[in-house]
């Protein structure tokens, strides 16, 4: 069986490469490098193109004999997305619909989408399961969620089979620090917080401390990118095996407030790191925490960092040793 896996460059998708070649599974990566990076899949065959690019869809199926794609690839920032919705349409909806009809033309019938918290908006109460409304607040969320409806017929119609994985909020990198997270602009939190621990930022602004939390900043579930590969392999396996779609949580079941994020950060890292509180971002809610335990139970998903200092250790040691990144 050969995997495509779309946005193998990218954070996570170059993250479950790395379990995916532990496990011996062969792949090929598709990747437009916007927002990946060359070194990431330095030593894979590597395909470097749009998903929209119907010729070269056809090339990588024809020329591999793929059997199942990881599909990874997608704008994924919630601030652009309210700015700009129609990129997010067309780079993530348009895109996948090509991805999708060329894996139904070419005869696979198992495909593992990347997709996020963000479909469900701003819960009426938490831990979230995976049948609680899926209201985005935002264009990120909703084209994640109108690519998962794009599977569900497809399984309907086509019998292609998917597992659609909702993660909650990404963190840590390879424990080995071959890997790790370089976004360009950085807008996550903890890359952010450790951007200050190297000096290269003078503060964190916290975003909000007016929020109906304990210590008024937003908590969110915090899940290691390495337990987040081990989930694809496990999809896969899934659909190998039972070949039942379905659609999953990602997250460790434990929230972590901001105030607790940078707490954390300072333990790790032995720094002082400054944080001023700043006003709310548009669309942030209050509070995301999973259930995974459909995962648990169903992918026989048993991550393996479930910790925030491990997670921020791990992150640590990359951003450290790669202050710019994979420019270093
Ligand atoms: N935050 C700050 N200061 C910063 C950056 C972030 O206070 O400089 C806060 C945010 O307001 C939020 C929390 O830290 O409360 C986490 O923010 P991130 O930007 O790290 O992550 P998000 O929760 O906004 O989003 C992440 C992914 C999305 C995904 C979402 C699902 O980036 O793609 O999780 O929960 F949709």
């Amino acid at each position: 069986m050969t995997i495509l896996v779309t946005g193998g460059a990218g954070y996570i998708g170059s993250h479950t490469l790395l379990y995916l070649k532990q496990k011996n599974e062969s792949f090929v990566v598709l990747d437009s490098l916007q927002t990946g990076h060359r070194k990431a899949v330095e030593g894979t065959t590597f395909y470097e193109g749009d998903l929209a690019d119907a010729d070269l869809l056809d090339k990588i199926f024809t020329e591999n004999e793929i059997s199942a794609v990881i599909h990874f690839a997608a704008d994924s920032l919630v601030g652009e997305s309210m700015k700009d919705p129609l990129k997010y349409y067309e780079n993530n909806v348009i895109g996948s619909y090509q991805l999708i009809k060329k894996a139904v033309e070419h005869e696979v019938k198992k495909f593992v989408f990347s997709s996020t918290a963000a479909t469900y908006g701003e819960p009426e109460s938490v831990p979230i399961t995976e049948d609680f409304p899926t209201i985005p607040t935002n264009p990120y969320g909703e084209t994640k969620l109108a690519i998962e409806k794009m599977l569900k017929w497809a399984d309907a119609a086509y019998g292609l089979k998917s597992i659609c994985l909702r993660y909650f909020n990404a963190a840590g990198a390879d424990p080995e620090g071959s890997i790790g997270e370089d976004h360009q602009p950085e807008s996550h939190l903890i890359p952010i917080v450790l951007q200050v621990a190297l000096g290269q930022r003078e503060h964190v602004s916290m975003f909000g401390d007016d929020y109906p939390t304990e210590d008024g900043t937003c908590i969110r579930d915090y899940i290691h990118v390495l337990d987040l590969a081990q989930a694809h392999y496990l999809a896969l396996q899934r659909l190998e095996g039972e070949g039942v779609s379905g659609v999953y949580n990602l997250g460790n079941g434990n929230g972590f407030s901001v105030k607790q994020v940078i707490e954390t950060c300072k333990a790790v890292t032995g720094i002082d790191i400054k944080s001023l509180t700043a006003p709310r971002r548009t669309g942030d809610p209050a509070v995301l925490i999973a259930s995974s335990n459909k995962a648990r139970t169903e992918l026989g998903w048993n991550p393996d960092y479930s910790r925030l200092d491990t997670m921020v250790t791990h992150a640590w040691n990359w951003h450290r040793n790669h202050p710019n990144g994979y420019d270093d």
